[in-house]
């Protein structure tokens, strides 16, 4: 059985996301969507939180299957350590543009150091989701934009009923 790893910060999980954790999906027999708790960074939801948003968004935007493949869970530490824990051949990420390569070429390689035996694997992130970051989208949602178009519908929602916080 191959699996792999997804790791990210995933606040919030985006279209771009989405989009990797498909088809990654497709290529691997299982995949684990792994939220970091993040320490240094200061996330604006919590890990859980995080994690139950993709959960249902996995579940509304992807079929049956696809979505019974894929385990969401959250993790500290080392991203190898929970690789190997879990038996993981592959780590996952999204490349979208220059701009990400130079420190995802970093990280992979530092991983490698670490995890010689993982490799990581990257997605060409779609044409039609390479401007969009986590990061933009809280800035829109927090001056009252319309980001429904950038991520799924369970974020709206999610950030709606806590009022835009
Ligand atoms: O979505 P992000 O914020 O770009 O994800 C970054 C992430 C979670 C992949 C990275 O910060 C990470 O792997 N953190 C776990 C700690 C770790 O393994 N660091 C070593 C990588 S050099």
């Amino acid at each position: 059985m191959r699996l792999a790893v997804y790791p990210g910060s995933f606040d919030p999980i985006t279209r771009g996301h989405v989009d990797v954790i498909e088809r990654a999906g497709a290529v691997f027999d299982r995949l684990v969507v792994a939220v970091l708790i993040n320490t240094r960074k200061s996330a604006s939801m919590d890990a859980s939180e995080r994690a139950g948003i993709i959960r249902a968004a996995l579940d509304e935007e992807l079929d049956r299957t696809a979505a019974a493949a894929i385990e969401v869970t959250t993790f500290e530490g080392l991203t190898v350590d929970l690789a190997r824990q879990r038996g993981a051949t592959s780590i996952v990420r999204g490349l979208r543009a220059l701009s990400d390569f130079e420190n995802e070429l970093a990280i992979a390689h530092l991983n490698h150091k670490l995890a010689p035996e993982i490799d990581t694997i990257f997605f060409m992130t779609r044409l039609e989701h390479a401007y969009l970051s986590s990061g933009l989208v809280r800035e829109i949602a927090a001056f009252g934009g319309d980001i429904g178009a950038m991520v799924p519908d369970a974020v709206v929602r999610h950030l709606a009923a806590r009022g835009g916080r």
